[in-house]
């Protein structure tokens, strides 16, 4: 059994890494260009179970590959982190296809495909676990950013991803929830963010431990507290 996880070289992944790594899980921490990848190696010599492979969400080959491979090695994953997105600033004026397509490309495009192309290596009770952002919720608005509005629209379908998912494995016991961290300070958040890394991904570990399949299409803060969609 395999911890997966997207997006781990930096930020909210690689912490994610770090932490079930120290915890003696078995974790497949994938990102871009593993050859550039200096703090996730690092942990890579730390903890001999964790294992670097590459992934870009925007590609159906790197995805199929990464799926084909985990196969062949017959590593099951029974928690998918589904961590990896990006944000682009673009206020009402400067929008553009190529960015909201590129933003929907790796937010939601990628993810969905990903956990398709994974099924077969998913446990029957596996967790998948999307990061999602209170941007992304239809009752709030995109309160607290003004000008990341691909972003915003892309948590919001990413939800409904999670929804849709929830719906798919409504015969198996996988659970499978949007999970917002808070506002946390890595490249993306910035520096004046409410949380460090650790206290965010520290928070998200103890939720994401107590998830039931009572959670199940839920979407949810770093405590496991509803965000109304
Ligand atoms: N930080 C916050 O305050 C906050 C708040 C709400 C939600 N979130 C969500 O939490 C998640 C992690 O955010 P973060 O703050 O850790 O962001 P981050 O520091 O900017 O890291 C983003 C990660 O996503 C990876 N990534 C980007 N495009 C990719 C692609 N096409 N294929 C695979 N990986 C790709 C990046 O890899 P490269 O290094 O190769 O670019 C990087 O590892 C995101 O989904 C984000 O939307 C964050």
């Amino acid at each position: 059994m395999a911890t997966f996880i997207t997006g781990a070289n930096r930020g909210l992944g690689l912490e994610f890494a770090r932490v079930f790594a120290a915890e003696g899980l078995d974790v497949v921490a994938t990102c871009r260009d593993p050859s550039r990848a200096e703090a996730l190696k690092e942990l890579g010599f730390a903890y001999s179970t964790l294992s670097i492979e590459p992934l870009d969400l925007t590609s159906d080959d790197s995805i199929s590959n990464l799926a084909s491979h985990l196969a062949e090695q017959s590593i099951s994953i029974d928690l998918l982190i589904s961590n990896a997105g990006i944000l682009e600033n673009e206020a009402y004026g400067d929008w553009s296809r190529k960015r909201f397509a590129g933003t929907f490309h790796t937010n939601v495009i990628g993810p969905a495909l990903l956990a398709q192309e994974l099924d077969h290596v998913l446990t029957g009770g596996a967790k998948i676990v999307q990061l999602s952002s209170g941007l992304g919720s239809l009752e709030w608005g995109g309160e607290g950013m003004s000008d990341g509005d691909s972003y915003s629209m892309s948590k919001a379908a990413l939800n409904m991803l999670t929804v849709r998912l929830a719906r798919s494995f409504e015969s198996s016991d996988r659970v499978v929830v949007s999970m917002s961290p808070g506002w946390v300070a890595t490249d993306m958040g910035g520096a004046g963010a409410d949380l460090s890394v650790e206290e965010s991904v520290s928070k998200m570990v103890g939720t994401i431990e107590s998830l039931t399949r009572a959670d199940t299409g839920r979407f949810i803060d770093n405590r496991g507290n509803s965000i109304p969609w």
